[in-house]
């Protein structure tokens, strides 16, 4: 008999900062949040066993409600950094993304990182997109709660920039119809995002479990193909 064996509480807590699409938003009609990452993480659950309730927060109070342990889990397209490591444990990488640069569309001065100088940057609160703005060199930066009104202020002519996750400022032009702005040049980081839990959590096991099946039975590619196609 093992000594002490810890069954997951059911439901199964996990936060989220649902304004963060196609990964994690709210349906308008239904007030339902759905996306990749939401996907992802219910089919982890049936193959844990587990029924998943999304927890919306804040995205800079996602740390603190794992530590406090009032959720068992975080994914909400976050970033694994050496920093965060040392607070939470991460799940192994389950998407590669990274930073890119928005500008209005008729901007040609800007292009990288060093054309920042200077300038007016917004960016949403807690991210790798405010940080990675914090050290250029001069910038103002404005933090927003979330992504979408960064851009929205952009669109607005208020910032000359936004630094946000490429594939998410994608999505907005692409596919959400945000007008007015464009992505310069590539992916500017190289980011990979990871399903967020307590430091030392018993159920980090359980959900690399959860992901590698997901991804051996082809049901990762189905989702990916989902939120992503081409
Ligand atoms: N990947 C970036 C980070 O980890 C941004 C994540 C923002 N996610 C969200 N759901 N708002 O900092």
């Amino acid at each position: 008999i093992p000594a002490f064996s810890q069954s997951p509480p059911n439901p199964f807590k996990v936060a989220t900062e649902a304004t963060f699409p196609p990964f994690e938003f709210q349906n308008n009609k239904t007030g339902q949040i759905e996306g990749f990452d939401v996907d992802l993480i219910k089919a982890i659950g049936e193959k844990a066993g587990l029924t998943i309730e999304l927890v919306n927060l804040p995205f800079d109070g996602i740390i603190p409600a794992l530590q406090s342990g009032s959720v068992q889990a975080a994914i909400s397209g976050m970033t694994i950094t050496p920093e965060r490591a040392r607070a939470i444990d991460f799940s192994r990488p389950y998407f590669k993304a990274g930073l890119a640069i928005a500008v209005q569309e008729n901007n040609d001065t800007i292009k990288s990182f060093e054309d920042l100088k200077d300038k007016r940057i917004a960016v949403q609160i807690g991210t790798t997109g405010a940080a990675e703005a914090k050290k250029v060199p001069g910038a103002k930066i404005t933090t927003f709660d979330n992504a979408v009104l960064a851009l929205q202020e952009l669109v607005n002519g208020n910032v000359d920039a936004v630094v946000n996750d490429g594939p998410v400022t994608l999505y907005a032009i692409k596919d959400a119809g945000l007008k007015g702005v464009k992505i310069v040049g590539q992916l500017l980081t190289e980011e990979y995002y990871g399903i967020a839990l307590a430091k030392n959590s018993p159920y980090v096991q359980l959900i690399n479990d959860g992901l590698a099946k997901l991804i051996e039975s082809g049901q990762y590619d189905v989702i990916y193909r989902k939120w992503f196609a081409a």
